[in-house]
């Protein structure tokens, strides 16, 4: 009997030897240690020796199922780095690699953020308001009466429930002096939308950043010295600055800011990158009463205000031509920021 099961044994080790691939090797396994193997048969013969034969028969069983066993597994193994050798045959481990795209900011986001850094030097804290506002911030609070002509439904998206998409990013102004003991000293860049046509310099959905200060005793003075310095720390100091008298409702008196715009291959030309103006006290006394105190009396505080297109400045910053470029998302264009 124990010749018998070397013989088996003997049989299998050379019939997992032999095989040469994984379903060769299965079926050698089913062969000798499945239901009706060889070694299944010699283990069920077991019943039939004598009691004092069982247990050196027993023993001599389980060795050979574990020396079949562990070749199986060792043969397996084998297979399979052999299989794994030839799947990554003819593949060139020294080729270089395809090259890894990076990625960079949006030049609306860089010009953004280093408007945010040269103001905050300055001592102005960031502010924020919601793009869907009311038309008492947006328009009433900032003394732009009923008839004005931005609040008409062809220039303003407005939804049923009477609110609208911002127009500027004014309404900020308001939101903040409703909350704020003066003095005030504020930034809020932030998206604006206008039924504008949309051409080289405009679109429906552009970029702003207001700012605002509010205390005792604020001049035109303060305002042209803020706003000048911080376009030549954005541009330079040789940047062309001019500030051209306007209209706004919410400030008295107004002006627009242009700045030279330099594009390659064309003549430089002024285009307007800001409003500016002093507050209006009809804005501060129309806060007074809904605030129900005297902290911004007109009598009391004087302020600055201005709006700045961050469309614009990155045209100027980059020389960029047409303002569409900033939102077609073209990569052959971006990727000159990254
Ligand atoms: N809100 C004005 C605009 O969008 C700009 C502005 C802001 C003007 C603050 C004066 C003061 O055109």
């Amino acid at each position: 009997m124990k010749q018998e099961l070397e013989t088996i044994q003997a049989d299998a080790l050379s019939a997992i030897e032999a095989a040469t691939d994984q379903k060769i090797l299965d079926e050698a396994r089913v062969a000798f240690l499945g239901k009706k193997g060889r070694l299944t048969a010699a283990s069920a013969a077991m019943k039939d020796l004598p009691n004092e034969e069982k247990p050196a028969y027993g023993q001599a069983l389980n060795m050979a199922r574990q020396a079949i066993t562990a070749a199986i597994e060792s043969k397996l193994a084998a297979l399979q780095e052999e299989a794994d050798k030839k799947s990554v045959e003819g593949i060139d481990l020294t080729l270089p690699p395809r090259e890894l795209l990076e990625g960079g900011l949006h030049p609306l986001t860089l010009i953004k953020d280093r408007a945010i850094q040269i103001l905050r030097r300055m001592g102005f804290a960031l502010a924020e308001g919601p793009e869907i506002e009311t038309e008492y911030h947006c328009f009433d609070a900032l003394n732009t009466p009923d008839d004005h002509p931005a609040r008409n439904e062809k220039d303003t998206f407005y939804f049923d429930s009477g609110k609208l998409l911002r127009t500027h990013t004014s309404s900020v102004q308001i939101r903040t002096m409703e909350k704020a003991t003066p003095p005030v000293r504020i930034i809020a860049p932030g998206s604006a939308y206008r039924r504008d046509e949309i051409d080289a310099t405009h679109l429906s959905v552009f970029n702003q950043l207001e700012g605002l200060f509010v205390a005792e005793d604020v001049k035109l003075g303060d305002l042209k010295g803020t706003l000048e310095y911080f376009l030549r720390a954005l541009f330079g100091n040789e940047t062309e600055v001019r500030f051209r008298p306007h209209f706004f409702p919410f400030t008295e008196p107004s002006f627009e800011i242009d700045v030279k715009l330099h594009v390659k291959g064309q003549a430089p030309k002024w285009i307007e990158v800001a409003g500016c103006g002093m507050v209006d006290p009809a804005v501060f006394a129309s806060l007074a009463e809904s605030r129900g105190d005297d902290l911004f009396d007109p009598e009391k505080v004087t302020g600055f205000a201005f709006g700045m297109g961050l469309d614009r400045l990155a045209m100027i910053q980059w020389g960029i031509k047409d303002i569409r470029l900033l939102i077609e998302n073209d990569t052959r264009f971006l990727k000159q920021f990254a």
